[in-house]
């Protein structure tokens, strides 16, 4: 997006506050690829799914440095409703829970260190909306280890499923983070027990509704 239209857009939404402006700027200054970030306006978008879907149980699959977790668990209603979220790098792990104590919703929110795709098995329950955003390679196993555990008429969402627009450089050499998502979207175009969109807001973002028959 052009940067002058995206400082406008900024300038005129929500703030996305203090506790997560000093994390994305810390993120920006001690971790590597700190765009994997959301950052505000995605972080706002994610929050406005959540204040829509009213789920009670969210999982994320890559939580990164935690700004997405934060901004999902701000859309929640109350604090019976809770975030389950999937870090496969320990070394993330401290860095994580010092900036989620730094918040009054820390408590909606369980970081799990792990595979998601082992993981996963050890949470009990179903949930409302998922949010799909660790190894693009692994998409494909996420949706189909996850679709299950969604109730029917409830969402999954997935990051960056245009993929920098390499979703439509045709003739170039895959790469496989290329390839996992170009499966990825090829799977759930076809997959007719979903309805989807893909916004092309940030990285892309494909909204999934599990229809309820
Ligand atoms: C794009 S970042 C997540 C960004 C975060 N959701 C946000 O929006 O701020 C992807 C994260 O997924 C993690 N990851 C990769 N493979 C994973 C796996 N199999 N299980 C859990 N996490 C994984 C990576 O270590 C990385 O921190």
């Amino acid at each position: 997006m052009q940067e002058e239209l995206e400082e406008y857009i900024l300038s005129h939404i929500d703030a996305e506050g203090k506790v997560l402006s000093d994390l994305n700027r810390a993120t920006h200054l001690y971790h590597l690829r700190p765009r994997m970030c959301s950052g505000h306006l995605q972080g706002r978008m994610l929050k406005m799914f959540v204040r829509m879907i009213r789920p009670q149980r969210i999982l994320e699959l890559g939580t990164f440095t935690g700004y997405s977790a934060l901004c999902l668990a701000e859309g929640l209603a109350d604090d019976s409703c809770e975030v389950h979220t999937i870090e496969i790098d320990d070394e993330l792990e401290d860095f994580i829970k010092s900036h989620f104590a730094l918040s009054p919703l820390a408590n909606r929110i369980t970081l799990h260190i792990g595979d998601a795709r082992e993981v996963l098995a050890t949470i009990n329950g179903d949930f409302d909306l998922v949010f799909i955003d660790a190894n693009k390679r692994e998409y494909c196993e996420y949706y189909n280890l996850v679709f299950d555990r969604v109730r029917p008429g409830g969402f999954i969402i997935a990051d960056n499923t245009l993929w920098d627009g390499k979703v439509v450089e045709w003739g170039k050499k895959l790469d496989a983070q290329t390839a996992g998502i170009l499966q990825f979207n090829d799977m759930v175009a076809t997959d007719e027990r979903v309805e989807k969109v893909i916004v092309p807001i940030r990285d892309g973002l494909t909204i999934i509704h599990k229809k309820c028959d």
